[in-house]
């Protein structure tokens, strides 16, 4: 944001009820057009929709309905060439638009707003907008799997150390770790399927909150912007943001997910795991320390999760208090969706570019990780209950050994067969190859397990599902 303040708007009176203008910090104060600009085409879309529909229903005549589909063609075409750039004095993106086409078309221009008020009007183009933008998240987030699946491939028989509690749990696929994101992805995109279908809801027609006294078919318009339905009742239509609110809880998730693998890219881009490596593309470096590569870009997804939990937050405490129906107050849904929905998307693709060519995993030292811990130990409690000992008098027994293993600076693979043996009889030579990192996870091969077996299945469940437009 720069801190210049906008220029001084020539304030003209609102109508003959007025008898001065507004002071001009207040007109700066009330404008909206210095973000709701974005939302100019979807409003011109919009109007065109209500001008057809006028005009079909006779509140018009056809020739008027065409002028001003025409008009506000030629202004959509203004502002894409960069000729038409309204001003604060327009105050918001309505106002600029049927001004402009008034100054186009002439006395027929103030014909547009029959039967509709800026507030259907805003309503509909904030859900114009959110379609598109929804959609386009979806995009992203398909790529980001596409992503994490090549990876994912390449890596089936990687292992890593799996964690609870971040302490050392049980050795897992590292594509199973990375298809784990796959699937937060694959909810995030149908959860944005699901609040496309309630985005997708007209509330054009409902005037200003009660209707209004004209002829109009809402569903007409409804139809020609390919909403799937109308708000049945006028003043649920202009007041409603949950459809707002519901995306920033998906866009959140969405940054909830994009955070939890950043943290995990951080961690393991750090000296104390050397998991994976940085590459030059995607990190940066300090301006003291010529050792160090940083990385930024998952440390900058981690800090811009919280903007968006922050807008998902104000919009919630906007909404509480409002009574029915419009109130200005809504004017500041806006900015918290326009910057959600930019967030998201750099966040994703960011995320898409880092996995695709930012970091190298480090397989010799994931290797050497699997092979320096315990996390094999389940799998020993898990031989001697395969053999009938009861699984809670071996997992007592492993207990143990695991504390004279650790006195004595030793692995569990380092034991004899006679310290086994002394443990349990029913220990043999094949304990060997029964904790080797490979054996342990392959034979997690339980649905949805990390066995090799169930990697290749998730593997190629998910690329069908990529491969399937409508998932
Ligand atoms: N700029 C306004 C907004 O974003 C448009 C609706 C204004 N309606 C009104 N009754 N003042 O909410």
């Amino acid at each position: 944001m720069n801190n210049q303040s906008p220029p001084s708007p020539q304030v003209s009176t609102w109508s003959q009820r007025f008898e001065s203008a507004l002071h001009p910090a207040i007109a700066r104060f009330n404008a909206s057009i210095g973000f709701d600009i974005q939302l100019i085409e979807y409003d011109i879309t919009a109007s065109q929709a209500h001008a057809r529909m006028l005009a079909h229903t006779g509140i018009i005549s056809p020739t008027e309905g065409e002028q001003l589909v025409a008009g506000l063609e030629q202004v959509r075409q203004e502002y894409r060439a960069g000729t038409f750039t309204p001003s604060i004095e327009a105050e918001d993106v309505h106002f600029a638009v049927e001004r402009r086409l008034t100054e186009l078309v002439g006395e027929v221009g103030k014909k547009l707003h029959t039967a509709r008020s800026r507030n259907d009007q805003v309503g509909t183009d904030t859900r114009l907008y959110l379609r598109d933008h929804i959609q386009q998240i979806q995009g992203h987030l398909r790529q980001f799997q596409a992503v994490l699946l090549q990876l994912a491939e390449q890596h089936v028989e990687t292992l890593i150390p799996g964690y609870t509690h971040l302490q050392r749990a049980q050795p897992v696929s590292l594509a199973h770790h990375l298809l784990a994101y796959f699937e937060m992805a694959e909810r995030d995109w149908q959860r944005l399927g699901q609040i496309y279908q309630r985005v997708n809801c007209s509330p054009l027609g409902s005037g200003a909150l009660a209707g209004t006294t004209f002829p109009i078919d809402r569903h007409y318009t409804a139809k020609l912007l390919g909403f799937d339905g109308v708000y049945a009742n006028s003043l649920d239509g202009v007041s409603d943001r949950d459809f707002a609110i519901e995306f920033l809880c998906a866009a959140s998730l969405v940054m909830v997910h994009l955070s939890r693998l950043s943290e995990e890219v951080i961690m393991w881009a750090s000296q104390e795991f050397s998991f994976v490596t940085l590459n030059d593309s995607c990190a940066t470096g300090s301006s003291i320390m010529p050792q160090k590569k940083n990385p930024d870009v998952p440390e900058l997804v981690r800090g811009k999760a919280g903007r968006v939990f922050g807008h998902l937050q104000g919009l919630l405490v906007l909404m509480k208090g409002l009574p029915l129906a419009y109130n200005k107050d809504l004017q500041e849904d806006k900015e918290a969706l326009f910057d959600s929905v930019v967030t998201v998307k750099a966040c994703l693709e960011a995320m898409t570019i880092l996995l695709q060519e930012g970091v190298t995993f480090n397989t010799a030292r994931l290797d050497q990780a699997v092979n320096e811990d315990f996390s094999n130990a389940t799998d020993v409690a898990d031989y001697l209950a395969a053999k009938g000992v009861p699984f809670r008098e071996a997992y007592n027994l492993v207990g143990k050994v695991v504390k004279t293993s650790i006195a004595q600076g030793k692995l569990l693979k380092d034991l004899t067969l006679a310290e086994w043996q002394a443990l349990h009889p029913a220990f043999a030579d094949d304990i060997y190859a029964a904790i080797a990192p490979k054996t342990v996870v392959s034979a997690r091969n339980s649905f949805g397990g990390t066995g090799f077996e169930q990697v290749r299945q998730a593997l190629a469940t998910a690329q069908a599902k990529l491969a399937n437009p409508k998932g």
